[in-house]
């Protein structure tokens, strides 16, 4: 696999690669007449906007028709950016195909499980496996390439956008021609194939390729391992479609870094990231904060894991919003405060750019409801102002984080792609399962204990962290599996949740009883789950409490402490929570159902104390305020997050505030008040390595 990042980060236009922020936001200039983009320039320039993503939705007018080509424009927009100090992030233009590519050819249309073809009239309106599309798709990309490579302002190439916002899941003719390819790759052999999907169940085995398809619309449960090989192959489709215009932009343009915009937020899991990382020059992603209490827990949660998608580097947060989207049921504006806040703790996860969707609200189309840097009001309104804020602090607060990697906490908690998809399928025990929501659970965990955690997938290298939750890792082939057990008897801590370990890569039952590979190093065996029913809780002898899952553990090693017994229900008095020590240092513990909140913390905080990991905060601030940290060559940078409704008075930290801060102390107190929704940014000396 290629490093992550091997082309790293943007070709700044004008002076030297000096680390600095980007800051900037898509940027729409066909949807307005020009005497607009002369006003656009002008409040960029106010704003300290130094970096626009252009021409994502621009292909019906760089191509009105199948040979007809309108460049005049975009070579007009370009010109004028760079005139006014703004690099350009230029999209390939492939998102959205245009109407007479549609009409020419219908076949390029994505068509759903049930056999309905999407139409087209919104956009991403493509299978991604079609050649016909793949060929008009590359021909812009080589288009654009050979006109704007050697532009000035091309900073870096934005293949397509959020590849699989809409399409990602495709069931047509195309799809089931590349799924056969994909599967004759994995498999080589129809028997091979067989062996996999366990066909000999319900009399689903093969005989030739041609017989095999997507998990289209059945009359009950689809083959389980199908599905798990159609979520993969999906991921893959849209890789090779990445790559497919990654290599023209690499060959043309061979300076220009190539990214595209990953969607590593909330739910969002059928594209595996962790894979995908190693295909782009840097790391990009969307996000949009859910407008919730917690909402912010969850940004924080994934722009960590953009970081470890990043390999700790610097990422690029290519959208996220000033306000209000306009797709969810009701869609609230952001309170004062809340777009700095949502930024500036992207910024504290390794973001070095902070981007929105988008430059200028739309006054037309199906998001003329979202925010944008420039709202229907015009720069005289508190957004606007906001954002010229928010620019100003960037450049000149912080103009010294920017560039430097984030450091590395001392716990790391796992995602797992193909376990998400394994278990949000049909015919488990429970469909009440969710790998995000276990995932997002230990994350709050650690941020009410006060502790980092860097939030990794699974392939990253985690041997080197003092204590490892993998909640739900519920695949589990033996080389991970190995690499576990390794690292918990090399002296690491270990965490596993229930249903893990259950099943290997092809979706085969580890047998002997749960789970299977990790049952040695847990101490204990389970012979039949025992999942809740929704709503039902189930009560511990230590006061906790879990939902959705419990399970039947037979102890089996004389060293395993059971931290919890069940305290009710069939379980009653069987083991709930294990820890098992081992000779090495290192323990492997066990949590069997979905603990409630405050009862995950408070266990949270006996594994960290095993594992002798403490909290960096001062104790007044543990669960107020998140701090994650940055680290230079000569400096860290802590970030403080305020995580409460109120003002958080900040009391003898090392190291001198950059941003965020007011003066707060009573009767000649010296502290430093943070307010709610705030982000604090202290420059603090670096740590002695030895200490
Ligand atoms: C993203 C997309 C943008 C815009 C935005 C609105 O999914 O990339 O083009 O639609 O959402 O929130």
């Amino acid at each position: 696999m290629p490093p992550v990042g091997s082309r790293d980060w943007l070709r700044w236009p004008r002076d030297s690669d000096r680390p600095r922020f980007a800051y900037g936001a898509d940027y729409n200039p066909e949807q307005w007449p020009r005497a607009v983009w002369e006003e656009d320039v002008r409040l960029m320039r106010r704003a300290g906007v130094n970096i626009v993503t252009l021409g994502v939705f621009s292909w019906s007018r760089l191509q009105p028709g199948p040979r007809t080509w309108d460049f005049g424009w975009l070579d007009d927009v370009m010109d004028l950016l760079h005139e006014n100090g703004v690099a350009v992030d230029l999209a390939t233009a492939t998102a959205s195909p245009p109407a007479w590519l549609t009409t020419a050819h219908p076949e390029v249309l994505p068509v759903t499980r049930t056999g309905e073809t999407v139409g087209p009239g919104a956009r991403q309106h493509w299978r991604p496996t079609s050649p016909v599309f793949r060929r008009y798709a590359l021909q812009v990309t080589t288009a654009l390439a050979e006109r704007y490579g050697g532009h000035p302002a091309l900073a870096a190439w934005h293949v397509n956008n959020e590849l699989g916002c809409h399409n990602v899941h495709d069931y047509s003719d195309d799809a089931a021609a590349a799924f056969r390819a994909w599967l004759r790759d994995r498999y080589a052999t129809v028997e091979g194939l067989n062996h996999a999907w366990a066909t000999d169940f319900w009399s689903q085995r093969y005989t030739g390729w041609d017989q095999v398809l997507p998990p289209r619309l059945a009359a009950s449960h689809v083959n389980p391992t199908q599905q798990l090989d159609f979520a993969r192959f999906s991921s893959d489709a849209l890789r090779d479609h990445l790559r497919a215009e990654r290599e023209i932009l690499h060959r043309l343009t061979p300076g220009i870094p190539v990214t595209t915009n990953f969607m590593v937020m909330g739910h969002t899991s059928a594209m595996n990231y962790a894979d995908w990382a190693h295909e782009v020059d840097f790391v990009a992603n969307d996000h949009y904060v859910l407008p919730e209490p917690g909402g912010a827990d969850e940004l924080s949660f994934s722009a960590n894991l953009t970081g470890g998608l990043a390999r700790g580097r610097p990422w690029f947060l290519m959208e996220h919003s000033t306000g209000a989207v306009n797709w969810r049921a009701v869609n609230p504006a952001k309170a004062p405060g809340e777009m700095a806040r949502d930024s500036l703790l992207h910024v504290a996860h390794g973001a070095d750019a902070v981007c929105f969707f988008q430059w200028r609200q739309s006054a037309g189309g199906a998001e003329k409801y979202h925010s944008a840097m420039v709202p229907h009001a015009g720069a005289d309104s508190r957004v606007f102002r906001d954002v010229v804020e928010l620019g100003r602090v960037l450049r000149e607060d912080l103009d010294e984080v920017a560039g430097t990697g984030r450091l590395p906490a001392r716990a790391a908690l796992l995602v797992d792609w193909d376990s998400r998809w394994a278990v949000l399928r049909d015919s488990l025990p429970s469909s009440l399962l969710d790998v995000h929501d276990e995932a997002l659970g230990w994350y709050r965990a650690f941020l009410e204990a006060g502790v980092r955690v860097d939030v990794l997938p699974t392939d990253a290298d985690w041997e080197g962290y003092g204590l490892v939750v993998a909640p739900l890792l519920h695949v589990l082939p033996g080389a991970t599996a190995r690499r576990l057990t390794g690292y918990a008897e090399g002296g690491g801590h270990l965490v596993a949740t229930y249903f893990s370990g259950i099943v290997d890569e092809n979706d085969h039952v580890h047998l002997g009883g749960y789970p299977g590979p990790l049952r040695d190093l847990l101490g204990l065996r389970i012979e039949e789950f025992a999942p809740l029913r929704e709503g039902e809780r189930v009560a511990l002898d230590d006061g906790s409490s879990g939902t959705l899952w419990s399970d039947r553990i037979t102890v089996t090693a004389p060293e395993t402490e059971v931290w919890a017994r069940y305290a009710d229900g069939p379980l009653a008095g069987g083991a709930a929570l294990t820890r098992r020590p081992l000779p090495g240092g290192g323990s492997a513990a066990y949590v069997s159902t979905r603990l409630d909140g405050e009862h995950r913390t408070a266990l949270l905080g006996r594994l960290l104390a095993g594992a002798g990991i403490g909290s960096e905060l001062p104790e007044d601030l543990r669960g107020r305020v998140e701090l994650a940290v940055r680290a230079g060559a000569d400096a860290e940078y802590h970030f403080l997050a305020n995580r409460t409704g109120e003002p958080v008075k900040l009391h003898h930290l090392p190291g001198t505030p950059l941003s965020g801060t007011a003066a707060g102390g009573e009767g000649g107190e010296d502290a430093r008040v943070l307010a709610p929704r705030g982000v604090s940014v202290w420059r603090v000396p670096p740590r002695d390595p030895a200490g």
